[in-house]
C-alpha cells in the first residue's frame, strides 16, 4: 500500500501483511479485561476450549498473547538445544527464516531448500534423515504465504515420527484454512437411520447444544418452480420416513 507523503497510515492494528477482519478491529477497541478479572476468565476457557477441539488435541493448549513470530520463537527456545541437530526445510521465506531462529540455539543446521515455488518432496527428507541420523529435530513452513506453496506435512511428518525426532510446524496462515474432514450437522434420527449404511461414524457431541431449529429456504423467484416444488417434496417425504 503507498500512501501520499503527507498522510497519516492507516492504521491496521496487525504486524503481518493482511488486514485485521473489521470484528478484530472493533474487539481491540473494547476495554482491555484484567486477566483475574472473572469475565477475562470464563472468556479464556472458552477460547482454550474451542482451541482444543480445533486441534484435536488431548491436552489443553497454550495460548500466547502475541503475534504469531512469538510461537514461533518460542517453539525454536524451548525445543532446540545445543546438541540437537536441526533439518530446516525450506520453500520459501518463512521458512528461510526459521532456519536463523534455530541457530541461535544450536549451531549444528542442515537445510533442504527448494525454489520458492516449489514443494518440499518427503523422499527428499526420508533420504535425508538415512544420511543424517543426528538430527533430532525437523521444521517446516506449511504454507509459506508469500510463495503460497503448501508442504506435504503429513507425509513429512510421518517421516519425522518413524526417525524419532520432533517436527515443528509454522501453520500460521494455513491452520483453521486447510481441506479437513467433512463436519455435518443433520437431526439425529436421520443419522441413526442411514449412518451404517453410509459407513459414517456418529459421535457424541462433546459440548452441550441447544436444539436447532430446521428450515428449508428458497428464493421467492424459485418458489413456484415445478423442478423445486418437486425436490421441496421429496425433502419432506424424506423427513417423514425419518420420524
Ligand atoms: C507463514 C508465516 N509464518 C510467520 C509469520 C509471522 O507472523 P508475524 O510477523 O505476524 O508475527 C507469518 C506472517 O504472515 C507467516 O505468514
Amino acid at each position: 500500500m503507498r500512501y501520499a507523503p503527507e498522510s497519516m497510515p492507516v492504521m491496521t492494528l496487525t504486524s503481518g501483511p493482511v488486514d485485521a477482519y473489521p470484528a478484530v478491529l472493533a474487539g481491540l477497541s473494547r476495554t482491555l479485561l484484567y486477566d483475574y478479572d472473572p469475565a477475562f476468565q470464563a472468556m479464556y476457557q472458552r477460547v482454550i476450549e474451542k482451541a482444543q477441539l480445533a486441534m484435536r488435541m488431548t491436552e489443553r493448549p497454550v495460548i500466547l498473547h502475541g503475534e504469531p513470530v512469538l510461537g514461533l520463537e518460542a517453539a525454536a527456545a524451548s525445543m532446540i538445544n545445543p546438541e540437537d541437530t536441526v533439518l530446516n526445510l525450506v520453500s520459501g521465506v518463512y521458512g528461510k527464516g526459521f532456519g536463523y531462529w534455530a541457530k541461535r540455539y544450536s549451531t549444528k543446521l542442515i537445510e533442504i531448500e527448494v525454489p520458492y515455488n516449489e514443494a518440499i518432496d518427503p523422499g527428499a527428507v526420508a533420504a535425508m534423515l538415512a544420511r543424517h541420523p543426528e538430527i533430532s529435530i525437523v521444521s517446516v513452513c506449511h504454507h509459506d504465504t508469500p510463495s503460497g506453496t503448501i508442504n506435504p506435512i503429513n507425509a513429512i511428518g510421518q517421516i519425522v515420527s518413524d526417525h524419532g525426532g520432533c517436527l515443528i510446524v509454522d501453520a500460521v496462515s494455513s491452520f483453521g484454512g486447510m481441506k479437513t474432514h467433512l463436519i455435518a450437522t443433520i437431526p439425529r434420527r436421520a443419522g441413526q437411520r442411514f449412518a451404517a449404511d453410509a459407513r459414517i461414524a456418529l459421535i457424541e457431541l462433546p459440548f452441550d447444544a441447544k436444539a436447532w431449529t430446521m428450515a428449508m429456504i428458497s428464493p421467492e423467484v424459485t418458489a413456484r418452480d415445478p423442478g423445486l416444488i418437486w425436490l421441496r417434496g421429496q425433502i419432506l417425504d424424506a423427513v417423514d420416513r425419518c420420524q
